[in-house]
């Protein structure tokens, strides 16, 4: 495996593949990465000629400044890990290279990006989107992986490819989860033992509720949900939203949508830790 620095660098020998008719799968990380991380890497090893992983912590989607000083950094064992399961180049790039300058764009694709994390974390989906479109850019890539547990990062970034017009495919991959049921993370390496036991309660109590639905309302199942979660020490819901999977947008009655999900931010913890997760009711 190849570990890249440079923007100029990198599109050098993507061309060399492209010219050699090699296709190009594209798995964006901000490092930390874990087993969610190397199943999107398995996927797309599988799916392509040649894998970029990019690992980039980028300021701009981070609204909270300590959050992303407390963010995990594991560049060495990173790299390890894409090396085993089989990446062609680890693209890690300073922030000077991919932000020489401050990046000015903005990108707005409401209700996708106006709701749940995008009224919480304000400036979060415009950073993503930011780094994302700059990564398609440099990459130009056939595929790219995203894993669902952002449910709403995917939903952000489906509308910008439609937007702009990138020719990636998108390709959305399911939540790794623990044996607890608790969704991978690189955040869940900040819990302690006691907190990984109540976060596990989250999907535990979300697994529940889908018994739930047809016999409730939406509104019932939501309250459900939040109580029983809030009932947990150390446990604290900050939004659950039930939503028409596609858009976001709040659904009333189990049949506004096709496809209707369940999104939550929990806080987890003395610290807090800031959790999410999603279920699909239908
Ligand atoms: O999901 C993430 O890790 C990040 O939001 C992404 C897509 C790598 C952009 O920084």
């Amino acid at each position: 495996m190849e570990v890249i620095q440079t923007i100029n660098k990198l599109q050098q020998v993507l061309n060399e593949y492209r010219a050699a008719g090699k296709s190009v799968g594209l798995v964006p990380t901000m490092g930390a990465l874990h087993d969610g991380h190397a199943s999107l890497v398995d996927r797309s090893v599988k799916e392509n000629d040649v894998t970029v992983v990019s690992i980039f912590l980028n300021p701009t989607q981070f609204n909270d400044k300590s959050d992303l000083e407390r963010y995990p950094r594991t560049l060495e064992a990173d790299c390890a890990l894409l090396e085993q399961h089989g990446a062609t180049i680890a693209f890690a790039p300073s922030v000077s290279e991919v932000y020489p300058e401050p990046d000015t764009r903005s990108f707005s694709y409401p209700p996708t990006d106006s709701v749940m994390e995008g009224a919480f974390r304000p400036g979060h989906f415009n950073g993503v989107c930011q780094i994302v479109s700059k990564l398609f850019c440099y990459t130009d890539p056939d595929r790219a992986y995203f894993g669902e547990k952002d449910y709403q990062q995917i939903c952000v970034i489906r509308r910008m490819v439609d937007d702009l017009k990138f020719r990636v495919q998108i390709v959305p991959c399911p939540v790794i989860r623990e044996e607890s049921g608790l969704a991978r993370s690189s955040r869940n390496t900040l819990l302690t033992d006691d907190e990984r036991v109540l976060a596990a309660h989250i999907y535990r109590i979300m697994k529940q509720s889908l018994a739930l639905v047809h016999e409730k309302t939406v509104q019932e199942v939501h309250d459900y949900v939040v109580s029983e979660i809030d009932a947990i020490d150390g446990l604290k819901v900050q939004y659950y939203s039930i939503v028409d999977g596609d858009t976001l947008a709040d659904v009333q009655k189990w049949d506004d949508a096709a496809h209707v999900v369940g999104c939550i931010t929990v806080y987890c913890g003395a610290t807090p830790i800031r959790l999410i997760d999603h279920i699909r009711y239908i």
